[in-house]
């Protein structure tokens, strides 16, 4: 591998989205940079411009060493190698999917995946104290650790088999709520409450129970019905679920009655 600088890490870039530019710049002065790749020319010589980099594309000549980050979809992953044949000589490769497990790169990549736990909207993304999850190659799981320290985040170590576990906790808190919040925003709609203040609503409500999750255990964040045992309330409620929605849109009402059996077993 390559020992450009003997203390800064040596970094390339695999394709060029929110992910890998926002880490990019967040590294940028902290560590040395080399090709920076795309499938847009343009694209490649803006951020290696501002990163001291070298542009290429994949129809160039360049042969990729030391660590390359990955930043392409999670589509595009498995068959990143093919397309990178004979341009890769000894590298460390991480990548950031939630999905997948850095084994989806072959072992002589020393592959690693680093995870960052917040939704990337843009190419500025800050990961000042974002928990990242890292599993993968001792090499580079060495390396991740590095990264994550240097863009001022926080790593959990999670392992290779548990990555598909890993990925599913996330999107039941981070898209779930959605559902959630669908199905609150259209009670508002029906007893006439607009949309602006219905999102307001949900939102606040959202908000305050991410904030209490930080601050407490589950079993005294909880707040409602379940948690003050007032079953009446939780058994009437059910019977207003059924007819609202199995009316209207078909939603059975063993989704109400699923999530109060799993509210009962934070509270009891
Ligand atoms: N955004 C988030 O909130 C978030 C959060 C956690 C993890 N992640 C993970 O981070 C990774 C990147 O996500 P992102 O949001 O940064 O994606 P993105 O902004 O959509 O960028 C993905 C990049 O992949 C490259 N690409 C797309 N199609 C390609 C193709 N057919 N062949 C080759 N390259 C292609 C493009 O780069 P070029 O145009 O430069 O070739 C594109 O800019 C994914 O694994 C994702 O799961 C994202």
């Amino acid at each position: 591998m390559s020992t450009k600088s003997p203390s800064k890490l040596f970094i390339n870039i695999v394709g060029i989205g929110k992910v890998s530019s926002s880490i990019a710049r967040q590294l940028k002065g902290k560590t040395k940079f080399g090709h920076i790749l795309s499938r847009d020319r343009a694209k490649a010589e803006q951020l290696a411009k501002e990163l001291d980099g070298i542009p290429v594309t994949y129809d160039d000549d360049f042969l990729l060493d030391g660590i390359v980050l990955f930043g392409v979809n999670d589509s595009v992953l498995p068959y990143i190698q093919q397309k990178l044949e004979r341009k890769v000589n000894n590298i460390i490769a991480v990548h950031f999917s939630g999905f997948h497990s850095s084994a989806i790169f072959p072992e002589e990549w020393s592959p690693v995946s680093m995870h960052p736990n917040c939704s990337v909207a843009d190419e500025y993304y800050s990961f000042k104290d974002v928990l990242f999850g890292i599993e993968g190659s001792e090499k580079g799981l060495e390396i991740a650790k590095k990264i994550v320290k240097l863009v001022g985040g926080k790593y959990v170590t999670i392992s290779t088999h548990d990555k598909a576990l890993y990925h599913l906790a996330a999107v039941i808190s981070s898209n779930f709520p959605m559902a959630l919040a669908y199905l609150s925003l259209k009670i508002y709609e029906d007893i006439g409450i607009d949309n602006e203040n219905a999102r307001k609503i949900i939102s606040t409500l959202m908000e305050s129970v991410s904030k209490n999750i930080s601050k407490y255990d589950l079993k005294d964040a909880l707040t409602g019905p379940v948690k003050r045992k007032d079953w009446k309330v939780v058994e009437e409620e059910g019977k207003v679920f059924k007819e609202f929605f199995k009316e209207k849109y078909g939603i059975n009402e063993d989704l109400y009655q699923q999530f109060v059996k799993i509210l009962r077993k934070i509270v009891l």
